[in-house]
């Protein structure tokens, strides 16, 4: 059975970040021990009521995909094991598949996306701008249709509450750095590219996905948070795939679909959801899992 945590509280250790998923603490020699929770969050709102299992679902996806991709790009993991820094007397159990010990870096504030698909947001720049991030696309292009090339399209990352907005590679150099927003770009492209033919082969085309950067004492750059999981991609099975239509994927629409037909203004604090929304939603978050990474969770 998968476990369940909406919060953590391991005593004794000091909590540094409590996330919309995320309970992040310091630990020793500038490390950071990361938790991922059951909370879901939709447009923006941490929802009351967990996921089951979801954070550890999270959590070995990302751990697939940097154990993947660390011939292309370092990432934060060290691989300490948990025993050797929760406190004497957690219940191991509820962690071992959630919690990870990586290295603490100063993150680069933007969100990093790689986009293959006109899709979301992207989507909506292209119709009202024909443009994205101040990059110029062909003409005519439909929704969902596969661009051209996949491109980097950074946003800021928005102050709680607020949404991210798109913006250019120049504004993104501006802020960070030229030699630093070339690193990113270019690290991002790197592992959409290989993680999208990874995933195509096993029939789920990665339309877009999301990382975070982090640099550490020297200036080295590393992919950290969270990596290529329902949360910050949006997954696509390729057989219901068509040019047109917004695809059905194994992020959180489900939820979403839901939460349209209530009557919410989309703000603090987020309803209630059904037995089997939640029920559903695991089952989302599961077949992920098991289709990208052939992992199932007992
Ligand atoms: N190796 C790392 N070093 C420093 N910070 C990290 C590292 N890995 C992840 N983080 C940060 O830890 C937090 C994880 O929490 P979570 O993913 O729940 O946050 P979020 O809700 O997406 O965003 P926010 O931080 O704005 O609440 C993020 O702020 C992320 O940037
Ligand atoms: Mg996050």
């Amino acid at each position: 059975m998968p476990t369940t945590l909406l919060q953590s509280n391991l005593s004794g250790l000091e909590m540094i970040h409590r996330g919309k998923v995320r309970d992040v603490y310091a630990l020793s020699g500038n490390r950071l021990l990361i938790v991922a929770t059951d909370r879901l969050s939709a447009f923006d709102v941490v929802l009351p009521d967990p996921i089951p299992g979801k954070g550890e679902m999270l959590t070995q996806i990302s751990n697939f995909w940097f154990g993947k991709t660390a011939h292309i790009v370092p990432n934060h993991l060290l691989y300490t094991p948990l025993e050797d820094v929760l406190p004497s007397d957690t219940n191991v159990a509820l962690y071992s598949k959630r919690a990870v010990v990586t290295k603490r870096l100063k993150p680069v504030p933007v969100e990093a996306i790689a986009r293959g698909y006109l899709i979301g947001s992207g989507w909506k720049d292209y119709q009202t701008i024909g443009s994205l991030c101040g990059i110029k696309l062909p003409a005519g292009l439909r929704q969902a249709e596969q661009l051209p090339e996949p491109i980097f399209t950074p946003s800021t990352k928005a102050a709680v509450g607020d949404h991210d907005e798109n913006v250019s590679f120049d504004v993104m150099a501006a802020a960070v750095g030229k030699e630093l927003a070339e690193q990113v770009r270019d690290a991002t492209l790197a592992i959409y590219k290989w993680a999208a033919a990874y995933a195509a082969e096993r029939g789920i085309i990665i339309a877009d996905t999301k990382f975070e950067f982090g640099t550490d004492e020297d200036g080295k750059l590393y992919v950290m948070d969270e990596m290529l999981t329902p949360d910050s991609s949006r997954f696509w099975p390729a057989d219901q795939y068509q040019i047109g239509i917004s695809p059905p994927s194994y992020d959180k629409q489900f939820v979403r679909d839901y939460l349209e037909t209530l009557v919410w203004n989309k703000k603090a604090p987020g309803p209630r959801v059904p037995a089997e929304v939640i029920a559903g939603t695991s089952a989302k978050y599961a077949e992920a899992l098991q289709r990208l990474a052939g992992i199932t969770l007992e």
